[in-house]
């Protein structure tokens, strides 16, 4: 990257959870300078602390809201930023289908409020936690990124809002450079065992439940259904190392970085970025059953479980085509499964209550 000529300056709100957490360390070793905005909503303090030990420096952290204009406008005016990485937002299917409001008010208005506040400081770069949600369920296999969209509950239909609102303000506006990044599912943990998924209460995702389990703090895990037309009849997913997706926004910045730099030096190619989604999967699908015998396979813990029912609003299958992330980012996942569930159970055993 040329020297004195890019910022490298990032935001990343949502920086104190499950994924922020880990992108902050890559950003960190790929010589990114952050900060962090976090309400802590739904994270803690601890995971600042631990990241800060693991990089061998203080994180730059300030407790807001993505609501909070104000609060905004100052971090905005005494910082000069490149860009925001957007990872702030609520994520549980099951609570936005009760609490709508809430998540629209908080996805979406948040958004908005954020997009506003990056306008006024002409800061037009931004990466967003999309997700596979925006699919629905896909009429193809791998899912590309032209595929249809479309969601059922207000936590999909919240992402999808925010992914139109990107792209209505790209057309508007050809100064942004707004990067929607899909995730398909992302596990596993830090290799150090230090931050690594935490939730609350009784987990609604399969690899922290089967964690769990392992760890004696659950049962039993109930596997939703068995008869999908899949390999073995339990839900395929494409499972992906949270350090990969990581590594996924560092090559989207970068991206972003190499083609301002590019247009600003070539101004009769004077074109942005504008509104580019691209998934960030491995491109390979494993089955619920799959990854519970991986994980009994690598930590030599056996998970009890029962077939139930399959659980409303899942789909069969879901795994990404990856070809454009490979392309335009020069990025692809690295880890296996095995090293999903390694990773994952290292954070449990040594976290048994999370960060508490
Ligand atoms: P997370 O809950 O661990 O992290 C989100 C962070 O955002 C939390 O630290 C929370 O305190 C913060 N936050 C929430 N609302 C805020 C607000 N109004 N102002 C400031 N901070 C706020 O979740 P995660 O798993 O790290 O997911 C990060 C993003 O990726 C989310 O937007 C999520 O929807 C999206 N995503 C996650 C997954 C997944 O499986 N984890 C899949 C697809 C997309
Ligand atoms: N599953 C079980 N038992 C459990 C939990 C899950 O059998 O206790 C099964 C599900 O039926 C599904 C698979 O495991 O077949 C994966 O389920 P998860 O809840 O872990 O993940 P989802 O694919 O349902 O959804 C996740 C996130 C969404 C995100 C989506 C795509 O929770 O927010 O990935 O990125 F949108």
């Amino acid at each position: 990257m040329p020297e004195n000529f890019m910022k490298n300056k990032i935001l990343v709100t949502g920086g104190a959870g499950y994924l922020g957490s880990h992108t902050c360390i890559a950003l960190h070793e790929a010589g990114y300078d952050i900060a962090v905005y976090d309400n802590l909503s739904n994270s803690s303090r601890e995971a600042i602390n631990r990241v800060s030990t693991l990089i061998g420096q203080k994180i730059e952290f300030i407790e807001g809201d993505i609501r909070d204009a104000e609060l905004l406008r100052q971090v905005f005016a005494s910082h000069e930023f490149f860009g925001v990485i957007h990872f702030a937002g609520l994520k549980a299917v099951g609570e936005s289908v009760v609490k709508p409001l809430l998540y629209y008010n908080n996805n979406v208005g948040g958004t908005i409020i954020l997009l506003e506040v990056m306008a006024e400081y002409d800061v037009k770069s931004l990466v967003f936690s999309s997700s596979a949600t925006v699919y629905g369920d896909p009429d193809t296999l791998p899912i590309d990124e032209s595929s249809k969209r479309f969601c059922t509950n207000p936590y999909g239909q919240s992402k999808l809002a925010i992914e139109y609102i990107l792209e209505d303000l790209a057309k508007a506006d050809n100064s942004w450079n707004l990067i929607a990044l899909r995730y398909f599912n992302p596990i596993g943990a830090h290799s150090s065992g230090q931050i690594g998924e935490d939730p609350n209460g009784i987990p609604n995702n399969l690899m922290p439940y089967i964690s769990q389990v392992a760890v004696g703090k659950l049962e039993k895990l109930s596997i939703f259904g068995n008869d999908y037309p899949t390999v073995d009849g339990t839900g395929v997913r494409d499972f992906i190392h949270v350090t990969d997706l990581a590594q996924g926004h560092v090559a989207a910045l970068d991206y972003l970085e190499q083609q301002i730099s590019s247009n600003k030096i070539n101004i009769s190619k004077k074109k942005s970025v504008g509104f580019l989604p691209i998934n960030l999967g491995t491109g390979g699908g494993t089955s619920v059953l799959e990854l519970v015998n991986a994980f009994t396979e690598v930590t030599g813990r056996d998970i009890s479980y029962q077939f139930t029912d399959r659980r409303l609003g899942d789909i069969a299958s879901c795994y990404a085509d990856i070809d454009k992330a490979k392309f335009l980012l020069g990025w692809k996942a690295k880890l296996s499964i095995h090293d999903m569930c390694q990773d994952s159970w290292r954070w449990q055993i040594l976290n048994p209550n999370g960060y508490d």
